[in-house]
């Protein structure tokens, strides 16, 4: 069977944004930035976002469309006679389904704040319901159901399943978030709020300022769906040539547009609502986000019809993700070992209904995925494909990049492989060291 394609560059450009926007942008970030001291943290995610994000994926891009493989094969067959590349591509494969364990965990919680904001049956007692729901049997349930939604859109396909699902849900993620968000900065008491998301404040860059750059980094890959080879499977389904660069920059602009419109929804709520974010800081770690918001909406009128909004719009943003996570495997067992793929779907989605299982009953396990291992993963991955790029690709990579390259992009091109030759893998190399050090 000839190897599937998108329909258009929109499509790539929209699966792409649909993989980066995610649980990461609505969830994590948010939280990482209350945790890091609010804007400071933001200052110094845009800078990572631009200066290793970017650059980043389109070295990934590069290896996908060059390729036209999975991440496993792509090495492999980009690097004849040396079997070791495969092994860092089949690395990314692993990865993916690493993240999916722990992603359609919180997909679950998701799917289930959804349908009881309905009632609204959360509000009264935020902490208690999070308590409730977040692990055990009914968090096993609601994962397996978000992972049977991800599983059915990954079956339809390339352009039937992803880039279809994709097209309609990423327009709707951002009207309902723009809408949230224009509702929210203008509630009396959410000055407090934005000016701690925006007003520049470098204190707590000066107080901790390698914790900083490590939860900043870890934070930068993660959103932009790095380090894993979904953005080399994704590129991999490109038919004609169009501008990497260009493209890049695109989905990362996106990106980081919706990531920056979700801290203007959540953290206006928390302070005119919540009185700020001693809910969001005591609450936790990872469902500080959830007794936050619950308890705004508890405070304001129409609470449900926000809350549905809401939580729809995180919904759709987490599918779009977990597709892009399914996808890679699914791509690695179709391409390289010739399995259909219905075949490979449903087999890959058993394995992670057990791994996620796990995850949904045991807070220490999902807690330690969700963040170190996830971490560490995904720089390692990113730093073997830049070396990849360009060391064992070098020229050829150029030729690449060039390949439907405008004038601007082209100019780039050299300083772009240079970046991804020495400093950026550094750059991850050190953080790297740093992750495991902390582990210690
Ligand atoms: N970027 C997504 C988010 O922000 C998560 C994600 C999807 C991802 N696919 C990935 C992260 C691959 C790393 C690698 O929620």
């Amino acid at each position: 069977m000839a190897r599937e394609s998108w329909a258009s560059r929109v499509g790539f450009i929209l699966a792409a944004v649909g993989s980066a926007v995610g649980l990461g942008n609505v969830w994590r970030f948010p939280w990482m930035t209350a945790e890091y001291g609010g804007s400071a943290f933001l200052v110094v995610y845009l800078c990572i976002v631009l200066l290793v994000g970017v650059p980043g994926l389109v070295a990934e891009f590069v290896i996908g469309r060059k390729s036209k493989r999975n991440p496993a094969g792509a090495l492999a067959r980009l690097a004849p006679g040396t079997k070791s590349w495969g092994y860092v591509g089949l690395f990314g494969v692993i990865t993916g389904l690493v993240l999916l364990s722990f992603y359609s965990v919180v997909g679950g919680w998701i799917l289930r704040y959804f349908a009881a904001s309905f009632t609204g049956s959360y509000f009264a007692e935020p902490s208690a319901y999070f308590g409730r729901i977040s692990f055990g049997a009914e968090a096993a349930a609601f994962q397996v159901a978000f992972l049977a939604v991800t599983a059915l859109i990954v079956l339809g396909g390339v352009r039937g399943g992803i880039e279809k699902a994709t097209k309609v849900m990423m327009p709707i993620i951002v009207v309902l978030l723009g809408v949230l968000a224009g509702w929210a900065v203008t509630q009396p008491g959410a000055g407090t709020g934005l000016s701690f998301y925006l007003d520049f404040d470098p204190t707590p860059i000066q107080n901790d300022p390698i914790g900083m750059l490590r939860a900043a980094a870890g934070q930068a890959l993660f959103t932009l769906s790095l380090g894993v080879g979904t953005m080399i499977t994704y590129a991999s389904y490109l038919g004609e040539d169009n501008s990497l660069a260009f493209d890049g920059s695109v989905i990362s602009v996106l990106n980081t547009g919706v990531g920056v419109l979700a801290g203007l929804v959540v953290f206006p709520l928390l302070f005119a609502f919540q009185g700020g974010l001693t809910e969001v800081t005591e609450g936790g770690e990872s469902g500080a986000i959830f007794m936050g918001v619950a308890g705004a909406f508890r405070e304001m009128p129409y609470g449900e019809v926000v809350a549905v909004g809401f939580f729809g719009a995180i919904l759709f943003a987490a599918l779009s993700s977990s597709i892009s996570m399914l996808e890679i495997p699914v791509a690695y067992l179709v391409d390289e070992q010739d399995v259909s793929r219905r075949n490979a779907t449903v087999g890959l989605t058993g394995l992670v209904l057990v791994t996620g299982t796990i995850c949904a009953f045991n807070p220490g396990i999902f807690d330690f995925v969700a963040s170190t291992l996830v971490d560490l993963m995904l720089t390692a991955g990113l730093a073997g494909f830049l070396v990849f790029t360009g060391w064992v690709l070098g020229k050829d990579a150029l030729t690449e990049f060039d390949s439907g390259a405008g004038r601007i992009a082209r100019a780039l091109g050299t300083p772009w492989l240079w970046s991804v030759r020495t400093i950026l893998p550094l750059f991850l190399l050190a953080t790297l060291a740093v992750n495991l050090y902390a582990m210690l």
